[in-house]
C-alpha cells in the first residue's frame, strides 16, 4: 500500500505519518509539503531515514508537479492535510486560504481521477458546521448539520468538501471525508490557542483570551484523530462524511486555567483582549456515527491528554522556541538543498 500524506510537515499530518510508520509496517508513506510558515521539516527528523518513508518539498496548487508525483508514484490513498489552517490568518487576508484549502484540493482531486487512486481521503473540519449556542448543551454536530460557515478558513473548507462531495457523485471518485474537533498534543504550532498558551506561560508572558472566554471548543487528542483517519480510509464507506469528536467540551478560559495549574503559573497572567470577529460560540461533535460503524471511540480524556501535551512541550523546547525566534525555517535550505 503507497499512501500520500499532504501537509505532513504539519501538526495532524505528522502525527499521522508517525501512526501510520508503526503501525503498518509494510506501507509506503510519501509526504509532499510546501513547507509554509506552518511546515516545519525538523518535525519529520526522525521519520527521515525511514526506508518505508519520502519527503519531497511541494505545492499542491501546483498541478504540472502534482500530475508528475501521482504518475511517478502510482498512489493508492490519498490523505490531504495540507491547508492554510488558522482562523485569525484567514481573517486578515483570506485569498491563500482559497488558494491552498479550493483550488490544491480541486488539483489532487483531478490527479486522483486521473490515476486512478483507491481512495481520496479529505481532513476536513467541524468548523464547517458553524457554531452551537452556549445555552442548549444537548445540541451537537451531526453529518448532515447544514453547512454554515463563519470565517474565510471554514468557507474555504467547507467549498473544498462540496467539491470533493462533486467528485464523488459526478465522477464516482471514491472519497470519504473527516470533520474533526480541534486537536492538539505535540508539534501544534504555537499561534493556536494550547500551544500558545503554554509556550507564553512558560515565559511568563501575559496569555491572550479573546471576549470573555466563554467560547467553548471540543478538545481532542491528536493521537485519537489519526486513529480514526487510519479506520475510515481502511474501512469507511466510500462517499461518505464522518464526524471525530470526543465530548471533551471546554471553555478557553476553563482550558487556560487549567494550563496555568499545570505549570503552577498565576492567573493573572490572563489578558482578556479584543475578540475574534465572527468568533464561533461553540463546537460540539457527536460522533455516534464513526463509533457504530467503525468502532473508533477517543482513547485519552481531556485530564490526560493536556498533561501529557504538557510533558511534551517542556521536554521539546526546542522545537517550539525555533519556531518563535523562526531558525526553523531555515532548516530545510540548510539539510536539504544541494542534497
Ligand atoms: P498545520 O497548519 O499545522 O499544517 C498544515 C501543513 O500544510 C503545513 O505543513 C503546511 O506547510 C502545509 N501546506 C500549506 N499549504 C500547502 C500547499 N499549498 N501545498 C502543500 N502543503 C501545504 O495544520 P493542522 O492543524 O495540522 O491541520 C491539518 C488539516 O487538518 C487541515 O486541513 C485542517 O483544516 C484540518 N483540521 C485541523 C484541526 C486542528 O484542530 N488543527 C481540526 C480539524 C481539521
Ligand atoms: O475545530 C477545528 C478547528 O480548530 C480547525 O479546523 C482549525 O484548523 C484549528 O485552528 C482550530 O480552530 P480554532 O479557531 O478553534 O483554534 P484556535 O486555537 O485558533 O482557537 C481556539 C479558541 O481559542 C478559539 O475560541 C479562539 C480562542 N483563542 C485563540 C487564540 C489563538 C484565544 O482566546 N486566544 C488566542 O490567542
Amino acid at each position: 500500500m503507497k499512501i500520500l500524506v499532504t501537509g505532513g510537515a504539519g501538526f495532524i499530518g505528522s502525527n499521522f505519518i508517525f501512526h501510520m510508520l508503526d503501525t503498518y509496517k509494510d506501507y509506503k508513506i510519501v509526504c509532499i509539503d510546501a513547507l509554509t510558515y506552518a511546515g516545519n521539516l525538523t518535525t519529520l527528523q526522525n521519520v527521515m531515514d525511514n526506508q518505508n518513508f519520502k519527503f519531497i518539498k511541494g505545492d499542491i496548487t501546483d498541478r504540472d508537479f502534482i500530475n508528475q508525483l501521482f504518475e511517478d508514484e502510482m498512489f493508492d490513498i490519498i490523505v490531504n492535510f495540507a491547508a492554510e489552517s488558522h482562523v485569525d490568518r484567514s481573517i486578515e487576508d483570506p485569498s491563500i486560504f482559497l488558494k491552498t484549502n479550493v483550488l490544491g484540493t480541486q488539483v489532487l482531486l483531478d490527479a486522483s481521477r486521473k490515476y486512478n487512486v483507491k481512495r481520496y481521503h479529505q481532513v476536513s473540519t467541524d468548523e464547517v458546521y458553524g457554531d452551537l449556542p452556549l445555552d442548549q448543551p444537548n445540541l451537537f454536530f451531526m453529518e448532515d448539520t447544514p453547512i454554515h460557515t463563519s470565517s474565510p478558513y471554514s468557507a474555504s473548507k467547507a467549498s473544498a468538501d462540496l467539491l470533493v462531495q462533486a467528485y464523488y457523485r459526478t465522477f464516482k471518485l471514491p472519497i470519504t471525508i473527516s470533520r474533526c474537533s480541534n486537536n492538539y498534543g505535540p508539534y501544534h504550532f504555537p499561534e493556536k490557542l494550547i500551544p500558545l498558551i503554554i509556550s507564553r506561560a512558560l515565559n511568563d508572558e501575559n496569555l491572550p483570551v479573546y471576549g470573555t472566554g466563554e467560547n467553548v471548543r471540543d478538545w481532542l487528542y491528536v493521537e485519537d484523530h489519526c486513529i480514526a483517519i487510519d479506520k475510515i480510509i481502511h474501512n469507511g464507506r466510500v462517499g461518505e462524511v464522518y464526524n471525530v469528536g470526543g465530548h471533551n467540551e471546554r471553555t478557553n478560559l476553563e482550558v487556560v486555567k487549567t494550563i496555568l495549574h499545570e505549570l503552577d503559573k498565576p492567573e493573572t497572567l490572563i489578558k482578556f483582549v479584543t475578540d475574534r470577529a465572527g468568533h464561533d460560540m461553540r463546537y460540539a461533535i457527536d460522533p455516534t456515527k464513526i463509533t457504530n460503524e467503525l468502532g473508533w471511540e477517543p482513547t485519552t480524556t481531556f485530564e490526560e491528554g493536556i498533561k501529557r501535551t504538557i510533558k511534551w512541550y517542556l521536554e521539546n523546547k526546542e522545537w517550539w522556541e525555533d519556531i518563535l525566534s523562526g531558525d526553523y525555517q531555515n532548516y530545510y535550505e540548510k539539510m536539504y538543498v544541494g542534497r
